[in-house]
């Protein structure tokens, strides 16, 4: 009696979190048949930046390099698959899908791309390292893969990055941070840059860092290794034939990466980041979520730079160019970003990448070289460039592939959308003592 009245609170519990992982709803564009093309003559980057009236700039055009290039791509904002022709991708592809199969056989897609991991059965133990788990983000060590990285290892330091982007109505933002020398990292969806690619060529003609935010922002666990890895291979493709350069890292939407993920990116050498503080802008609006929840968690990071929160590190927030509240609440803010913090960089200044692109003499100053006007005592570790600096417990380690027991039913921790700023360290773990607590008394009862 006690079990079975119980289950449905421990299903809300979980069932809740979903949505507060999501690292954004982004309104998805009608794909428009080329007959509707041309509606205005933006044909070059600065052309397309003249101006900051949504109802201008986000005006359909049509730019010959996309219509060239097309034909080697997947459709838009659809999951990504190898093309038939693409034999270089076919021969990579093969190579990554033996490593996996060899080493991760068990580790296999979770949950659904659309929704992610609602009511998944999934080993409590946390084989994979899988963050929409119980926000995994150290694999255990036997996998040789590196910790993904969700803080900085320069004190007092703001990672300024943005997902979601190209965004058609983003030249008021982009005119902002080149007002305010400002420079970010923009995690880019590949569908977009084909919708967008004179708004993406923006991004980088500003001095920006471009990383892959996949081709389709779907859930990256619940795919196929093949379509995981034609997400990230188009998209980063995409990059390299629209912008120029190879870039080196990548940011799963909603935060969904397990080992199997990861593997996969890291043989396309891109380095996984994540976040720590997330500021949910993007869920305005729903949820409960108002824009004054959002300011508070703005604030709520802010303040934290004068406790001695950042002596040691800088936090990476998470942050999008997805509509014009999300780009306006981060000018809101950014002034006392500017002056709580010592420095607001991309992450290639803050990890110390010079030359973040694989292919590209584009450098990025150093941390030092960014940093030498302020003076302060304060010195955490130097950047290495890949490794986070959070923690070094892994969790569980074994690959226990448990039994799919009512406990194992319960996929994700739970999260509340009312307080949604919580540090990431230990409350997957709170919650999830508590969904176990409840069960054992439920087994009991
Ligand atoms: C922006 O550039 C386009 C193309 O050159 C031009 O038609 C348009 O009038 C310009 N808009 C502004 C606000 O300057
Ligand atoms: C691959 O095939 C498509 C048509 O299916 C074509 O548009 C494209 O140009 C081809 N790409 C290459 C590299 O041959
Ligand atoms: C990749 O491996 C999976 C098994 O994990 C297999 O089903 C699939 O056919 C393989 N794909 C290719 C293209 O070899
Ligand atoms: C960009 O922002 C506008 C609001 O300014 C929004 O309507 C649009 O859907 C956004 N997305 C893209 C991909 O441009
Ligand atoms: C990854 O980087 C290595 C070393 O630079 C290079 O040899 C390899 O081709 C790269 N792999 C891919 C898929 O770009
Ligand atoms: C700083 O403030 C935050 C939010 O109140 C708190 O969680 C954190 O423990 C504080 N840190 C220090 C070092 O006082
Ligand atoms: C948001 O919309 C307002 C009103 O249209 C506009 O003045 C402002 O520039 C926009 N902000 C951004 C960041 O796009
Ligand atoms: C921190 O210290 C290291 C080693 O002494 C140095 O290389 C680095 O430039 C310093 N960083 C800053 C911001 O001063």
């Amino acid at each position: 009696m006690f079990k079975t009245a119980l289950l449905p609170l421990i299903i809300a519990l979980i069932g809740g979190s979903r949505q507060a992982q999501a690292c954004g709803r982004h309104p998805r564009w009608d794909r428009r048949g080329e007959s509707k093309l041309s509606s205005r003559q933006a044909t070059d980057e600065s052309s397309a930046a003249n101006s900051t009236d949504p109802s201008y700039e986000c005006l359909w055009y049509s730019y010959q390099p996309v219509l060239d290039i097309k034909g080697n791509y997947p459709a838009q904002y659809t999951i990504a698959i190898i093309q038939a022709n693409d034999t270089e991708a076919q021969s990579v592809f093969a190579t990554i899908n033996a490593t996996l199969n060899s080493k991760l056989p068990n580790d296999v897609p979770h949950g659904s791309p659309t929704t992610g991991p609602v009511g998944v059965s999934y080993s409590p133990t946390d084989p994979d390292c899988w963050w929409s788990y119980n926000l995994c983000t150290t694999p255990d060590s036997s996998t040789g893969l590196p910790a993904d990285i969700t803080i900085l290892p320069e004190p007092m330091t703001w990672g300024l990055a943005f997902d979601d982007g190209p965004n058609c109505s983003h030249n008021a933002l982009y005119d902002y941070l080149q007002e305010q020398e400002l420079t970010a990292t923009l995690f880019y969806i590949g569908s977009y840059m084909f919708d967008w690619p004179l708004q993406a060529l923006r991004g980088i003609t500003d001095g920006h860092e471009i990383c892959v935010h996949t081709w389709s922002h779907k859930y990256m666990t619940a795919l196929s290794n093949e379509e995981a890895f034609a997400e990230l291979w188009y998209s980063r493709k995409a990059i390299k034939d629209l912008l120029g350069v190879t870039t080196q890292c990548w940011r799963p939407p909603y935060g969904d990466v397990d080992n199997r993920i990861r593997t996969i990116a890291q043989a396309l050498n891109l380095t996984t980041i994540i976040w720590y503080y997330d500021t949910f802008d993007w869920e305005e609006g729903t949820n409960g979520v108002t824009s004054a929840t959002v300011d508070s968690n703005y604030q709520g990071i802010i303040d934290r730079a004068s406790n001695g929160t950042f002596a040691t590190h800088g936090p990476i927030v998470l942050n999008h160019e997805l509509n014009n509240f999300t780009m306006s609440e981060f000018i809101k803010y950014a002034p006392a970003i500017k002056s709580a913090l010592r420095a607001v960089v991309p992450f290639a200044t803050a990890l110390n990448i010079p030359q973040p692109y694989a292919d590209s003499d584009i450098t990025f100053p150093t941390f030092a070289d960014r940093n030498s006007k302020s003076s302060t005592t304060t010195n955490g570790t130097t950047g290495s460039g890949s490794g986070a600096v959070d923690g070094s417990a892994s969790p569980s380690g074994s690959s226990v592939s448990g039994q799919a027991s009512t406990a194992a039913q319960s996929g994700t921790k739970a999260k509340s959308a009312a307080s949604p700023l919580r540090d990431r360290a230990g409350y997957g773990v709170l919650e999830m003592l508590l969904v176990i607590t409840l069960l054992i008394i439920g087994t009991w009862g």
